[in-house]
């Protein structure tokens, strides 16, 4: 129980770190926070730094996923504790306690967690991102509906009732993050990929 409850807190604490933040800091570029869609993740560091920013903030925000997942297997807990182990490193980037409780929306980090339960769900989850950037150039719409299949995904794979449940939550929290970006899709104005930060909304 010990063990569980460290691998949980450790998670949360982990996904508080904002990848994009530090990156940006770090580059000498502007707070995320405070340019284009004023949202701390890989999308908006490539419109305010390029490309090489945004690649790191995407690893760095997957692995956020990844690593406490991985320490999960490690320690083979209980499916219930690696959902709420998944949960607590998605919601330190949501929510994060360094940065206010102000953080991202959570389309790489859930990745990661994906990838770090089961690669092939992650693979299959990415695979769908990928080929919905690729055909509509939209980053929070591939997010929407890649995550929104995330748990088909998951139960194809794990047909296990804690896992699929931390999915459908995480799912549920992401879509409730981009409401902005959903307002935005329906009336037309949403960003597509490679907007610079001045015109972004
Ligand atoms: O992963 C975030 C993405 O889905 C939306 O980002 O900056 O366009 O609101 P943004």
């Amino acid at each position: 129980m010990i063990t569980a409850s460290l691998l949980i807190l450790a998670a949360y604490l982990l996904g508080s770190v904002s990848s994009a933040i530090i990156v940006c800091r770090l580059m000498g570029l502007p707070d995320p926070r405070t340019q284009g869609s004023n949202n701390p993740g890989a999308t908006n560091v490539l419109r305010i730094g390029g490309k090489k920013a945004a690649a790191i903030t995407l690893v760095g925000d997957s692995l956020k996923g990844v690593l406490p997942m991985l320490a999960g297997h490690a320690f083979s807990v209980s499916p219930l504790i690696l959902a709420a182990i998944g949960l607590a490193a998605f919601i330190g980037h949501l929510y994060p306690i360094f940065f206010r409780f102000q953080g991202g929306k959570g389309v790489a980090t859930a990745l990661g967690v994906q990838f770090g339960l089961d690669w092939p769900i992650g693979l299959c989850v990415a695979a769908v991102w990928l080929f919905v950037a690729k055909v509509l150039k939209i980053s929070s719409l591939s997010g929407l509906i890649s995550m929104a299949l995330a748990p088909l995904f998951v139960w194809l794979f794990w047909d296990v009732k804690a896992l699929i449940g931390m999915q459908l939550i995480i799912t549920g929290l992401l879509i409730w993050r981009h409401r902005s970006n959903i307002r935005n899709l329906l009336n037309g104005t949403e960003n597509r990929i490679g907007t610079s930060a001045s015109d972004a909304n």
